[in-house]
């Protein structure tokens, strides 16, 4: 059955949204729009009026250029109020065989864990199950055994942020079926399945913040959002060069660095006159200089990051960098000396039909808020046909687990 389904991408420096069609298993852009943002700070709706506005831009162009109007869609979250922990459930096997009831009864025992009443629960990601003494199970349905157990990742959001976004979307004409962490939208949208198995982490360096979301065993090991991103750049260059900030922002754009491994000696870039004074040439090392220590400090925090989850010294797959800011020349480069991983940049693969000007960084998470959105378009009991906000987290889990194994 054919059906529409839209992703909306609301971050610190744009708002993306993606409407795609969906029959059956893959889904197909029909269109997209594009608005610029000022209503957000550091991932987190600061500005309702200026957000709502950039909304109802995007989604307007989108219907226009897909030529369908949306009602509702999947619009993603970030910012430093995020948090991501891992937990762990017993329960007794009921009938001697493990059944569906048991495995949500054993991920609502995982759940259990205290989650402050100003939070919500935005994914609840099964990592491995364990049966009697057998562990690494991934589907423990029909396994013959008295205990179940799970490991968990559970993601969270402050209530009242999620509200915010909420009402933005709500005021711009669509209701959010779902609310997606932004950096697991990204993984669908990029991330290759032997990636997820062997163990890679996915870093969204965006305008505002630097999302992190380790995966091994084909499972979310750990996540992490950083209050940092290509916006510290602008201002850095600005500040350095006494320039405006929208001078810095193209001269970061067309001749930023984030390594001078990447610069020849001689290398010289124009700086616009500030206040009628005359344009001056610089070294382009000089960028390299003030913008390589702060792409140094992020991946240095993104390190610390990683080594937070179990599985830092087991990521075969290496880094896979996606947002705007890994098209700043250098990252790559720098990143495989700081990590002494392979590193990659990500782009939006896994869903078609995307135009080549959308074939890039910045759009990786719009592109997996709409495989989301698909996904969730699918039979199962999680399918929000009525609107509703997040619907119950335990059909999601099933349906999580009916999807991934
Ligand atoms: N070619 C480029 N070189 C360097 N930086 C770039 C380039 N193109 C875009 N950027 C930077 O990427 C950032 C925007 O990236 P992106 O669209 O992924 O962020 P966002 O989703 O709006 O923000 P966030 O995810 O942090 O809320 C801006 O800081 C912009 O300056
Ligand atoms: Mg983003």
């Amino acid at each position: 059955m054919k059906s529409i389904v839209a992703g909306l991408d609301v971050g610190t420096s744009k708002v993306c949204a993606l409407i795609a069609e969906t029959s059956g298993e893959a889904p197909a852009l029909l269109g997209f729009g594009i608005a610029p943002c000022a209503g957000l700070r550091k991932g987190v709706v600061v500005n309702i009026e200026a957000t709502v506005e950039a909304i109802r831009a995007a989604l307007n162009e989108a219907q226009k250029s897909a030529g369908v109007r949306v009602g509702t869609v999947v619009v993603g979250v970030a910012g430093p109020h995020i948090r991501g922990l891992n937990s762990h459930g017993i329960v007794a096997v009921r009938g001697g065989e493990v059944n569906q009831r048991d495995v949500e009864r054993v991920i609502d025992a995982a759940q259990a864990v205290a989650i402050p009443l100003d939070r919500q629960v935005l994914h609840v990601l099964p990592q491995q199950f364990a049966v009697d003494d057998q562990e690494g199970v991934r589907n423990p349905i029909g396994m013959a055994g008295v205990r179940l157990e799970a490991c968990i990742h559970i993601v969270t959001a402050a209530q009242s942020y999620g509200q915010n976004l909420n009402k933005c979307c709500e005021r711009a004409g669509a209701t959010p079926t779902e609310i997606v962490f932004e950096p697991l939208a990204a993984a669908a949208a990029t991330l290759f399945p032997e990636e997820r198995e062997l163990g890679v982490a996915l870093v969204d360096i965006g305008a505002g913040t630097t999302d992190i979301i380790v995966f091994h065993g084909g499972a979310v090991m750990h996540t992490a959002v950083l209050p940092i991103g290509g916006g510290h750049l602008t201002g850095d260059v600005a500040a350095g060069l006494r320039t405006p900030l929208q001078e810095a922002e193209r001269l970061k754009i067309s001749y930023g660095v984030a390594t001078n491994m990447v610069v020849g000696r001689d290398d010289m870039v124009q700086v616009p006159g500030v206040g009628g004074r005359a344009p001056r040439m610089i070294q382009r090392r000089l960028l390299g200089e003030i913008m390589g220590p702060r792409m140094e400090e992020i991946f240095a925090m993104v390190q610390r990051e990683i080594g937070r989850s179990e599985v830092a010294d087991n990521l075969a797959s290496g880094i896979v960098l996606v947002g705007g800011s890994a098209l700043l020349e250098g990252t790559q480069e720098l990143a495989e000396r700081i990590f002494n991983l392979p590193v990659r940049r990500g782009l939006p693969v896994n869903l078609n039909g995307m135009p080549e000007e959308l074939i890039k960084p910045m759009y990786t998470t719009a592109a997996g808020l709409v495989l989301h959105a698909a996904a969730a378009n699918g039979n199962g009991p999680g399918t929000m046909r009525n609107g509703r906000l997040l619907g119950r987290w335990r059909n999601r889990v099933s349906d999580w687990v009916r999807e991934f194994f």
